[in-house]
């Protein structure tokens, strides 16, 4: 035995010196990459800001699947990086899915600052972020909702990136949960990855990844910071806190898979960690924020036909009690001009006027009690504006609910706020199933008309942003629809605006 003892030895010493040896790390999206972006393929972004904070945010994709990998991070005042503000290290590894997120202190507000990371080497992107204003004059925000990669090409969110913004809204349906065809053009080559509709951490990991390397979200992401809530897609359709329309017993347990879905959002978006999702932003006296969670929160059950006795049930909640009474309390305690309440289905009262298909129970009409709790509640305030995704139209209200006996329509009395629409960035319409003539007619028969006479404008056939504009004199919606989502360009066909003073709630074009 003696013999064999200086080779084992030779053996163990020959290990202890080699480099440690890692797997390629393998991924589903690789072929979407830029070379020339390694390894921050996925750009730079940041989110979630306050006077003297913002979240800035990257991804280091390895060759190799690294344990651990060191990021640097630096945010400066300039664009070369002179005069840096801030700095520090972290660190990211596969239980992140090698996501990177710093919650950057010490900012001044109103300001706006420039970031990159380094890691293996090389460094990012520069990014540009901006903090809450205390001061300002006027507050201008991108509000977008509903981008599906499958539909088209993200030429909004490429669009709006070229935009002079404080921040940009998300509504939610910040991806789409659908197998390749389930939901989309499969003609245009952005089939879905991976290849099967998501239910596990890697298939949704996957999808934020394909989603992230698309060059024009990559372009908003890296010149705005964006605050963000979800809507139904980021986990299935439809959902809410104890199941989803598309979320089936075999796709195993819907905790697990509303668990994963939070999960791989925290990894992916630029917002803060924290234990709601629901929460409010300040920008001095001009607005207040309030970013609501309509899906995991505290949302019951959705009815399913106007007959269902639960309709009538003051327990039927969109919100959840505990995130309506934090609601109420945020409303009736600030001190802001505008109250912006980011919310993801419509709020007031609409009838979609089809003889199959009038009222919309995954919206509020379906959660009428709360509905006029809250609309009792409004009635108290001036200057709220109600900022909408979720139904891929357009449309700007003068918020009211049914019965319309207080409700004046030509004055806008009896309005308790506006409601202002944004469509989709690409999620389809209806002119993706019908000719624009058609839909034109649908919107003469539903808009200003005697089913709904407080819907003032609305566009169902188009896609876009919309810009909301907010100073002492009144806010201000435009909306700006894409030439085109079938092919990559960022022409603007068509803008939109409309109005109200401060104080009213007539809205005016
Ligand atoms: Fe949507």
């Amino acid at each position: 035995m003696k013999y064999f003892r200086p080779v084992i030895l030779l053996i163990l010493l020959y290990h202890c010196t080699q480099p440690e040896q890692y797997p390629p790390l393998l991924e589903e999206t690789s072929h979407l990459r830029d070379s020339t972006m390694a390894p921050f393929y996925h750009g730079v972004a940041s989110g979630d800001p306050l006077y003297d904070q913002v979240i800035i945010w990257t991804r280091v994709t390895p060759q190799d699947s690294l344990p651990d990998i060191d990021v640097v991070w630096e945010m400066a005042v300039d664009d070369s990086f002179q005069n840096v503000v801030n700095k520090g290290t972290v660190s990211t590894n596969p239980n992140k899915d090698y996501t990177v997120k710093v919650d950057v202190d010490g900012l001044d507000a109103g300001t706006s600052y420039f970031y990159r990371f380094h890691a293996l080497g090389k460094s990012s992107m520069i990014g540009r972020t901006r903090t809450a204003s205390n001061d300002a004059g006027e507050v201008k925000f991108g509000v977008v909702s509903c981008s599906n990669y499958e539909w088209g090409y993200f030429n909004a969110y490429g669009a709006l990136a070229q935009e002079d913004l404080d921040a940009i809204i998300h509504l939610g349906d910040y991806i789409y949960e659908y197998a390749p065809g389930g939901y989309g053009d499969t003609t245009l080559g952005r089939s879905p990855i991976p290849n099967k509709e998501i239910i596990t951490l890697q298939d949704y990991r996957s999808r934020y990844s394909q989603y992230r390397l698309d060059k024009d979200l990559i372009a908003a992401h890296a010149n705005h910071p964006f605050i963000n809530i979800w809507d139904d897609h980021e986990i299935a359709n439809d959902s809410y806190k104890d199941g989803a329309q598309n979320h089936q017993e075999d796709e195993g347990s819907y905790e697990e898979r509303k668990k994963v879905a939070r999960q791989v959002y925290y990894e992916w978006i630029p917002i803060r960690e924290g234990s709601k999702h629901y929460r409010t932003f300040d920008f001095g006296d001009m607005a207040d924020l309030i970013m609501l969670d309509e899906r995991l929160e505290g949302r019951t059950y959705i009815a399913d036909s106007l007959g269902d006795p639960s309709l009538a049930d003051s327990s039927r909640t969109m919100l959840g009690k505990e995130q309506r009474n934090w609601l109420i309390s945020q409303l009736r305690s600030s001190d802001a001009q505008w109250k912006v309440i980011g919310n993801q289905v419509i709020f007031s009262y609409l009838n979609w006027g089809h003889p199959t298909f009038n009222i919309n129970l995954d919206s509020w009409d379906g959660y009428p009690i709360e509905q006029q709790l809250i609309a009792d509640v409004l009635k108290e305030l001036d200057d709220v504006v109600i900022i909408t995704g979720d139904t891929h139209t357009a449309w700007a209200f003068e918020a009211t609910n049914k019965p319309f006996d207080e409700y004046n329509q030509d004055t806008g009395e009896g309005a308790f706020a506006v409601e202002f629409g944004t469509t989709s960035i690409n999620s389809s319409n209806s002119n993706e199933r019908f000719p624009d003539s058609l839909v034109l007619l649908h919107e003469q028969k539903i808009i200003n008309s005697n089913v709904n006479p407080h819907l003032k404008w609305g566009n169902m056939r188009d896609h876009g942003y919309m810009i909301l504009t907010l100073n002492e004199e009144g806010a201000k919606a435009t909306w700006k629809f894409m030439e085109t989502i079938k092919e990559p360009r960022l022409d603007i066909k068509e803008t939109k605006t409309m109005w109200v003073n401060s104080g009213e709630v007539k809205l005016k074009e």
